[in-house]
């Protein structure tokens, strides 16, 4: 009887499958523990003939062994196939989540377009330092010593002797050009300037400016009205019109201040324009002589007209953009109505 008993749970072991953790401890609990059946086969080993017993005590021995190396080899399989499955309850059927577009700041983008517009008309580009000295930010263009233009600039000092400073306004390259080119001169230069100012919706201690020169022959005012008229036009539109209004700037004479025609109101009067119809958008002039002369430039026989305008106006004027630290402040919920244009 008992050696049928072995040889049925033998059978039984070698049957038994086991695919998971729970049939790990079934096979376990069936077989292996001390209250299984193999044990239980132990306990009845004192009911038989003695002359056999020796022969039944090594079968069951064989037979436990049996179901421990099968449970010890199940049991690390288990263990090394039991890594979370990473693609369980993904749906391979769902349309992807789209990349999202990045977009050039509104910025780069004006900087860009203004480039464009003066380099189809021969104008190359040119940079210069954005820590400059006293004699490229003012004396070479024509301020005094002492003179109050100077304090109109707010200039941020970086140290007296030498002279530095970082620069208020892009004119500055009009001079690096002059000391190092001969006429014809025809030069764009987009830049970045400073002033100490108070942040606010209509101020910044940084922004952004591009600078217009041309140096020839004969260059009259009306080659100036000329020039930005094409330009204005190419950026804001066809039906831009532009005024001339006089003023004063210690590096032109004689000096203009350019305004155009409101582009959101069509000169109607709206709260862009402050009900005029028109906004400013730089200044320009006829070098002055003494600028040239500066520069290595003989005045008698050439001339040349220069213009100043900056970039975060022109941009904010084209986007109706209301406050300028929104260039700075990298809002992306900002940045992305820029996107695709
Ligand atoms: N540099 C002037 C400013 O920052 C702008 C300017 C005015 C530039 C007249 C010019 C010019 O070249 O001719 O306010």
């Amino acid at each position: 009887m008992l050696f049928e008993n072995i040889k049925r749970l033998t059978q039984e072991v070698e049957a038994f499958e086991i695919e998971n953790k729970e049939q790990l401890e079934a096979f376990k609990n069936t077989f292996v523990s001390r209250k299984g059946s193999i044990a239980a086969l132990f306990d009845e080993i004192k009911t038989v003939a003695p002359e056999l017993r020796k022969q039944v005590g090594q079968e069951l021995n064989q037979l436990k062994q049996l179901a421990q190396q099968k449970l010890d080899a199940r049991q690390e399989e288990l263990e090394q196939s039991s890594t979370p499955d990473v693609l369980a309850g993904l749906d391979f059927t769902l349309p992807p989540v789209p990349n999202a577009l990045g977009a050039r700041h509104p910025l780069a983008r004006t900087r860009e377009q203004i480039i464009r517009i003066f380099e189809r008309i021969g104008f190359n580009v040119s940079e210069g330092p954005e820590m400059e000295d006293d004699w490229h930010n003012f004396s070479a263009l024509n301020f005094p010593d002492n003179h109050p233009a100077r304090d109109m600039q707010d200039t941020f000092f970086l140290s007296k002797n030498p002279d530095m400073l970082l620069r208020t306004h892009t004119s500055t390259v009009q001079v690096r050009v002059m000391e190092h080119q001969k006429p014809p001169i025809r030069t764009l230069s987009p830049g970045r300037v400073f002033r100490n100012e108070a942040i606010s919706a209509r101020a910044h201690c940084m922004f952004h400016q591009f600078e217009g020169l041309y140096i020839d022959r004969n260059v009259s005012f009306k080659d100036l009205k000329d020039t930005l008229y094409y330009f204005v036009q190419e950026l804001f539109g066809q039906d831009t019109k532009i005024r001339f209004r006089p003023s004063f700037f210690p590096f032109t004479e004689p000096s203009a201040e350019i305004d155009i025609t409101c582009h959101i109101c069509k000169g109607k009067g709206c709260n862009i324009c402050k009900g005029s119809g028109w906004v400013e958008i730089g200044g320009a002039g006829m070098v002055d002589p003494n600028v040239l002369e500066n520069c290595g430039i003989d005045s008698q026989e050439f001339s040349g007209f220069a213009f100043g305008m900056g970039i975060e106006r022109i941009t904010m004027l084209k986007y109706q953009i209301k406050d300028l630290r929104l260039f700075t402040e990298n809002d992306v919920r900002f940045l992305r109505q820029f996107t695709g244009m």
